[in-house]
């Protein structure tokens, strides 16, 4: 058994090298050292707990790990890039989940019926928020993940006076908290058990009314109410690492989902409140003025032996097409013949924060020809060409200069503005938020089309010959 003082210390020594993980996790080159960070700072937290005073058959416990550590495993090894955000949504859903037994349990224990006045009632509120959070985290979360896994229409449901039955809910529960709190010897759990009903549904009804568009924010959203729910359940278990840890991962969440919004030009409220889905493929009201023209792999490959300085523009489509490998044997290429290649990375390219940047390492792109959007835009004018890898969004000129399209005011890569543009994609389908790009209309831009992958394949063929 860990005495009380050794236990402090770790859990002390957990909370820093989780801020440390956090802090890797901030940029490529110490991405990896974070998660080493996070993985230590685990296994320490873990340990203290299991091995602390009033813990008892932690042979359950190891075994429990054990299974879930192996289940972890193979779920990690199996999941596509393109799956994470929903793999990261049903991982939330766990943490609701905890908190709300770990809220039960809490209401349940001996200990919070022997407690009295001010400290019984305060240990009761942290019961029933966490239980709150946790509910609509938990349920939240399961239908975030069958919206992004195709199992759920991704259409929000909006019905009229929505909001207010929200309202009415929330009201529900607070009478049901007052009740809670002042119920003696246990009689509280019924409240409990209603307001845990009430709560789920909120959750359901509060995601299903968010559009397929939004959910990356919203799977970033409830990762901070998850964050939440645990802090609440580090009050209610009076264990100070989960306040903090609960407290780093809900301020991280909400600061991520502020960042993608901004990104989008979203309001952070009007993604939460829902609805943007619903306008979103209503599209441009401008006809777009220009011919759209195309041209062959050889005629690429041309172009890229005739320019002296390129820019990539990777996007979901080369995520879709794992074009991140043949794209980076072409740049070793282009570059040992003394090009200036560079990628450029738009914020909210693909559809979870760091897509590009994560298909990029894996293919080991080195991180010094990685640019961000705003460090790119202004060589843009001094390039020769830029080829657009499955992108689409994030090169709409529209964002600039059609007020009436629904991706106004969003920052996007001028690519428009070098020499050359070539759009690498299937066909002229939109991107994810439904609007047609005047781009591929541009004097300057020429399509190819098809898979990315085997346009790279070929293009780099003919760079061969
Ligand atoms: P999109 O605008 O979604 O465009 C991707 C394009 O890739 C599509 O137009 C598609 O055209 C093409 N494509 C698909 N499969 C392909 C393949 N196998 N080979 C070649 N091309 C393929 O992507 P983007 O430019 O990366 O923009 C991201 C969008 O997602 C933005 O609207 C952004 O706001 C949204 N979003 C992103 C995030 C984050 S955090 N990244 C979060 C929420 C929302 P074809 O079908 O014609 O091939």
């Amino acid at each position: 058994m860990i005495v009380k003082e050794i236990q402090t210390a770790a859990y002390l020594f957990a909370a820093i090298l989780f801020i440390l993980s956090l802090g890797g996790l901030s940029s490529q080159e110490s991405a990896k050292r974070g998660v080493f960070y996070g993985i230590i700072g685990m296994a320490i937290a873990i340990l203290a707990t299991v091995l602390g005073k009033g813990v008892e058959g932690q042979i359950y416990i190891v075994v429990a790990i054990a299974i879930a550590s192996l289940i972890g495993i193979l779920v990690a090894r199996k999941v596509e890039m393109t799956s994470m955000p929903q793999l990261v949504a049903i991982l939330h859903s766990f943490v609701g989940l905890a908190a709300v037994l770990v809220g039960f349990g809490s209401y349940l224990d001996a200990g919070t019926q022997e407690l009295t006045g001010t400290a019984h009632t305060i240990h009761l509120v942290e019961v029933f928020i966490g239980v709150f959070i946790g509910a609509i985290t938990f349920t939240g979360s399961i239908i975030a993940w069958g919206k992004l896994e195709g199992k759920i229409r991704s259409k929000p449901l909006l019905y009229p006076g929505r909001h207010v039955v929200n309202l009415l809910l929330a009201i529900a529960c607070v009478v049901l908290g007052a009740m809670f709190t002042m119920a003696h010897g246990g009689d509280g759990m019924l409240y409990l058990y209603i307001m845990t009903g009430i709560a789920s549904f909120i959750g359901v009804m509060l995601v299903m009314a968010i559009g397929g568009a939004d959910m990356p924010v919203v799977v970033s959203m409830l990762n901070s109410y998850s964050g939440w729910a645990a802090a609440a359940a580090g009050f209610m278990l009076g264990n100070d690492l989960l306040i903090v840890t609960g407290a780093l991962v809900g301020s991280s969440g909400a600061i991520l989902s502020i960042i993608m919004c901004k990104a989008m030009n979203r309001s952070f409220l009007s993604v939460i409140f829902g609805g943007f889905g619903a306008i979103a493929v209503a599209g441009s009201s401008e006809e777009i003025e220009g011919e759209v023209t195309s041209l062959e792999h050889d005629a690429v490959a041309d172009l890229l032996r005739g320019a002296k300085s390129i820019v990539i523009v990777p996007g979901y489509g080369m995520a879709v097409a794992k074009a991140q490998y043949p794209i980076f044997d072409m740049v070793q290429a282009l570059r040992k013949e003394g090009k200036d290649v560079k990628f450029a990375i738009h914020p909210v390219a693909g559809r979870l924060p760091g897509h590009m940047n994560v298909l990029l390492a894996e293919a080991n792109v080195p991180y010094d020809i990685v640019f961000e959007m705003d460090e790119i835009n202004e060589d843009l004018p001094n390039t020769d060409l830029v080829m657009v890898i499955g992108a689409n969004d994030v090169v709409n000129p529209g964002a600039q200069d059609d007020p009436a399209s629904p991706i106004y005011g969003m920052p996007v890569i001028e690519v428009w503005k070098s020499q050359a543009v070539v759009v690498m994609k299937r066909s002229m389908a939109v991107g994810y938020a439904g609007v047609q790009n005047p781009l591929f209309f541009k004097e300057n831009t020429e399509m190819l089309y098809g898979d990315a992958k085997e346009s790279v394949d070929k293009i780099m063929s003919h760079l061969k010959e």
